[in-house]
Order: structure tokens, then sequence, then C-alpha cells
């Protein structure tokens, strides 16, 4: 990675302001964090600044609030979490901005790490507002961004921010980019891309980015109907996300380019989704117009493992159907016991994907789990990410350093 990291600037004794992603799942009825990869995630960032005496400050989003004060999404059972983990204390401030938690960073010991109340809470964080972020600046003398899941949206916290301070990346935001970077770079061959999820159009941009460097495209979850219909097949009443064309499109671009697409032979299906009911298999060419898509069928289990079998890398986003409920989540579960036994460099797109993998224990069986859905997407859509591109480059060495002394003059 060519920017500045953590590593590159005097840390000890500063008020360093940390913009992590810990937008972590919580269960509603309960309000227990199920999934703390996040916050793990952060720790070789969180305790490298520890360890050398700065003052820590962090700061994420969690839940889309709105840009509303709504205790659903407050991050204070984060702060206990981490707090847990670290075995250190974590201070918690109900606000992001203002004079009380500018006293209290101000008063931080080295060391010492507070956690910020929810950024969402004002809608300014989303709207990148410049007079909101040169508030939360105020917190810190310099900025860190950790939060590679949340670094392809233009917020204030990301981007606005670094007008402010000097800005450099994380730990995790290094390794994120460095391992992402390399799928995209020297992919050992065949190369497979195994897709998900709803949206072809969450997809295409990845899919016309990856369409040169690829061998496979496999495409499962809802987002099959949508390919399955654009070639003329009957899909019920599968949803079909407004992509028909574009879906015509890449299967085009796709037999150009030499790509093989590889998509279901057989799916399971059911009446309506809720309540759920037991799917029943059928062939693609006899999907009941009155049924929908709920799962890929056992021999596209069958069909896709041997394909991801023959793979040396594979990068996986997005579950092969509604796994969130049980009964038509063996397509999903199967496909990550796969993935996990494969002879391959694999790499998981972050969101509900890495939760899967989490869940099933299977995480650290693969070769590099990433903590951003969407951002993962887009970097390997070949997108600059706003939140990276802003931060010092490698080659300015002594800038950071300078701009320190000059906006803290003799405290240094
Ligand atoms: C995510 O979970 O994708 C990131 O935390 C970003 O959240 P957002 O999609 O609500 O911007
Ligand atoms: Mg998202």
């Amino acid at each position: 990675m060519d920017k500045k990291t953590v590593r590159d600037v005097p840390v000890c004794n500063r008020r360093v302001l940390v913009r992590v992603d810990f937008n972590v799942p919580i269960n509603e009825q309960t309000g227990e964090i199920t999934d703390d990869s996040r916050i793990r995630a952060s720790l070789p960032t969180i305790e490298y600044l520890i360890n050398n005496d700065a003052k820590v400050i962090l700061c994420s989003h969690l839940g889309r609030p709105k840009g509303k004060r709504d205790l659903r999404y407050s991050l204070e059972p984060v702060a206990a979490r981490l707090s847990q983990i670290l075995r250190e204390e974590v201070k918690f401030s109900s606000d992001c901005i203002g004079l009380e938690v500018e006293h209290l960073a101000d008063n931080l010991q080295n060391s010492g790490i507070l956690l910020l109340e929810n950024l969402r809470f004002y809608p300014n964080e989303e709207e990148n507002n410049p007079h909101f972020a040169y508030k939360l600046a105020q917190l810190g003398d310099i900025y860190v961004n950790d939060a590679f899941g949340t670094s392809h949206r233009k917020h204030a916290s990301i981007v606005g921010i670094t007008e402010f301070l000097p800005s450099v990346a994380g730990l995790l935001l290094e390794k994120e980019i460095n391992s992402l970077g390399l799928v995209l770079e020297k992919p050992n061959r065949p190369f497979g891309v195994l897709l998900g999820g709803a949206k072809v159009s969450d997809k295409v941009k990845l899919l016309e980015n990856t369409m040169d460097k690829v061998n496979f495209i496999i495409v499962g979850g809802g987002m099959a109907a949508t390919f399955l219909k654009a070639q003329g097949y009957e899909v019920g009443k599968s949803l079909i996300d407004g992509s028909l064309e574009i879906a015509k499109m890449l299967i085009e671009k796709v037999a150009g380019n030499g790509v093989k697409l590889i998509l279901p032979d057989d799916v399971m299906v059911v009446d309506s989704i809720n309540p759920p009911t037991h799917p029943i298999n059928v062939p693609i060419s006899q999907i009941p117009p009155d049924k929908m898509i709920v799962d890929i069928g056992a021999l596209t289990i069958t069909k896709f493992t041997g394909v991801l079998e023959k793979c040396r890398t594979v990068f996986w986003n997005g579950p092969m159907g509604i796994y969130e409920i049980p009964q038509y989540s063996e397509g999903t579960r199967t496909i990550a016991r796969v993935m996990s036994n494969l002879l391959a460099t694999t790499i998981v797109g972050g969101g509900s994907t890495a939760e899967i993998m989490t869940e099933m224990k299977l995480a650290e069986k693969m070769t590099f789990v990433s903590t951003g859905g969407g951002a993962s997407l887009e970097f390997l859509s070949g997108e600059p990410l706003p939140g990276v591109s802003v931060l010092m480059d490698k080659e300015r060495d002594g800038e950071a350093v300078e701009y320190i002394r000059d906006q803290r003059g003799a405290a240094l």
C-alpha cells in the first residue's frame, strides 16, 4: 500500500483519533453482540497505539439510525465488549462532538482508550459536513483510518476529517488493501469468483472489472434468478431486481472474454418465504410459475463444488440462498464447508458472507476474510476507495511529523 500508516508517525503522548468500523450485528431482542469479528480486527491498531503510549480515541458508526439519536444503535455495548477483550478500561462518551467529549479526550492518559457514541446520530456524518468534521478533528492530533468496511463512504469521519488532521492508515486498513490487492494483481489460476446475494446491480462493476482476470464466474443466490431469466428460463415469483438487461449484457461479455459462467442446474423452491416450509428441488427448466427460488439445489452444489475444486484462487461474496432461514440455508452452508477445504487462496468478502464463516467457525480456514462487504466489492471493482485516496502518501516523508509540530508547537 502506498499510504502512510500509523507506524510512520509519532504517536507517543498524542491524541490519536481512530475511525474504526465497529458496525457489528446486534440481536434486537437481547441487545447482545452476535459477532465481534470487526472489533477484534482492529485490535492490532489499538494495541499498537496502547503499546506506544498514545491516547486512543475511537469513533465509529453502528447501523443506520438515520441521523437521529436512537439508543438501539448505541455503541455503549461495544465499549463493554472491547474492554472485556482488551482487559483494559474503555471509557465511553455519550456524544461524539462537543465540549464534554473534548474534555474527556484532553484528559485521557497515555495508553488510555475512549470510545465515542455513534457518529451517525448526526446527519452531518453521512453528509460529509465540514463543520462536523472540524469538530471531530478537535479531539485528536492525528487521524487514523482503520475502518476498511466504511472506506467506500464519503462521510465526515472518513473523508472530511482528513482536511484538518494528518491522516494515515491503520493496520487493518493496510492488511485489507494488501490482501485484496494481491487477488486482483497476481491471482493463482484458475481464478474463480463465486457470487450470491440478492442483487445483480451490486456486483455489475465487480464483474466488469474482473472479467479479463477471472476464469470462472459462479453465480448462486437470489441474483441467479435474474441470470436464469436472462437465458429464457421461467423463474416463477423469484425477485428480479431490474437488472435483466444488464444480466444479458454480462452473459454476452463473459462469452466474449472466454470466461466460463457457471449457473445453477437445479434450485430449491417454495410457495412463499414465510412461514418457512420445506422447499422442493426442481431442475431450472421446471420452475413452477407460482413458486420462488430460495436456495441452490443438490446437483448445483455438486457442480459448484467441482468448479471450486479446480480453482487456485476463489473470491466469495454473497450467500447461495436465503440462508437466514434454516430451511433455505443448506446450499450456503455446504458451499461454506467446501470453501474451507479448498487447496486454494480463499478470500471472503465481508458482510453476511463473513458472518456465516464466523458462525460456522470456518473463518480461520480461509486465507483472508475481509471486514468490508460493500467496501471489498468496490475495491475489487477497481474503484479507488474515497477513504483511502485522502490519506497521506508514503513517499511524502516527514510531512506528517512537520504538520503535527506546526499544530502543537512546543508541546512536542
Ligand atoms: C457495512 O457494514 O457495510 C459498513 O459498516 C458500512 O455500513 P453502511 O453500509 O451502512 O454504510
Ligand atoms: Mg453495507
